[in-house]
């Protein structure tokens, strides 16, 4: 019995496989996650993120220049500022952390990069919490919609190109937009993280961004075993006028990420988490997987799930690699 149909013709050497290849990743196809710090003289590393540190203004210029180099699509800046209270002002105030690190960097590298921000509250109340609280402790949707409101036209105005809204609130996107426009802020983007899952891979980006949350954000962030949500979200926001929306986490929800990419009209982009980066690390610390092979596999995957663009702790070392090897 000898097989006529023989899918191993197109495995039988390196060149055929590369010829054959349903899934290539492009180094703009990659984009940059990186923290900045307020008040720091030097980088400090991120302990549960081998290899990643919150930035000063000059050392995230410096690999502002190497993501440059390598051919990486953007950058994404969070800030973490010095002082937090219950609204967040860091995030409003043209001097705030956030804010100076992006016109500086859009200053320096704005013609080069897309230079993106993380549209959200967190990293600047003193609960930590993506919104403001209602009387009862609760988070309040339609309050905090006018923080990011004022956020984003500060975001636009230092010159982010692409807002990231992650807070996961009702009506963000249609509402940002709104003030945008009217703040004649027309160019400005909106990157919607639509299916944004209430995940236990985000811990390490607590330490990152020195979180104050107790509790959860389970009251607006999604619930794990919610698939057809993770679709409703996305229209959602798509209806709502995002210009691109994005799954996050990525690897452990590439089922939410396929549904989205075969409904979306607009790009559609996928998060690896900080929780992601880390498990990945922490097993190649120990000798206990390959850490090159399952960095460059775990992208892959997100791509061949249908993700357009993947925002990862590792873009300029995949962005290197792939230029090396090609
Ligand atoms: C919200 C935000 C978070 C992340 C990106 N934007 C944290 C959260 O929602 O709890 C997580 C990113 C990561 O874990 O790498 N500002």
């Amino acid at each position: 019995m000898s097989p006529t149909i023989r899918p191993r013709r197109l495995r039988q050497s390196a060149p055929m496989r590369r010829l054959v290849a349903e899934t290539r990743i492009h180094p703009a196809q990659l984009v940059l996650p990186m923290f900045v710090a307020e008040g720091l003289s030097e980088p400090r590393p991120i302990t549960s993120m081998p290899g990643q540190v919150q930035h000063t203004l000059d050392s995230a210029a410096r690999e502002v220049e190497r993501a440059i180099a390598a051919g990486v699509g953007g950058i994404m800046l969070f800030g973490v500022p010095t002082h937090k209270d219950a609204v967040g002002s860091g995030a409003t105030d043209p001097e705030g952390i956030l804010n100076r690190a992006t016109a500086f960097l859009a200053e320096r590298f704005g013609d080069a990069t897309v230079v993106q921000t993380d549209l959200c509250l967190d990293e600047f109340t003193d609960h930590g919490h993506c919104g403001v609280l209602a009387a009862d402790g609760s988070v309040d949707n339609d309050a905090t919609l006018i923080r990011y409101a004022d956020m984003a036209v500060a975001q636009a105005e230092a010159g982010s190109r692409l807002l990231g809204l992650s807070g996961m609130m009702d009506g963000q996107v249609e509402h940002v937009r709104a003030a945008l426009d009217d703040a004649g802020h027309q160019q400005t983007a909106i990157l919607a993280y639509s299916a944004k899952y209430a995940t236990a891979l985000y811990g390490p980006f607590r330490e990152a961004v020195d979180s104050s949350l107790t509790g959860d954000r389970k009251t607006y962030q999604q619930d794990p075993g919610n698939r057809r949500e993770g679709l409703r979200e996305a229209l959602l926001d798509i209806a709502e006028g995002a210009d691109i929306v994005m799954v996050k986490p990525a690897s452990l929800y590439l089922d939410v990420l396929a549904d989205v990419a075969a409904a979306s009209d607009v790009p559609v982009w996928a998060y690896q988490v900080s929780g992601e980066y880390a498990m990945i690390e922490a097993a190649a610390e120990r000798g206990w997987i390959d850490r090159d092979r399952l960095v460059t596999e775990s992208i892959t995957s997100i791509i061949r799930a249908g993700a357009d663009t993947v925002l990862t702790y590792w873009a300029i070392e995949q962005a290197e690699w792939i230029g090396a090897r090609s």
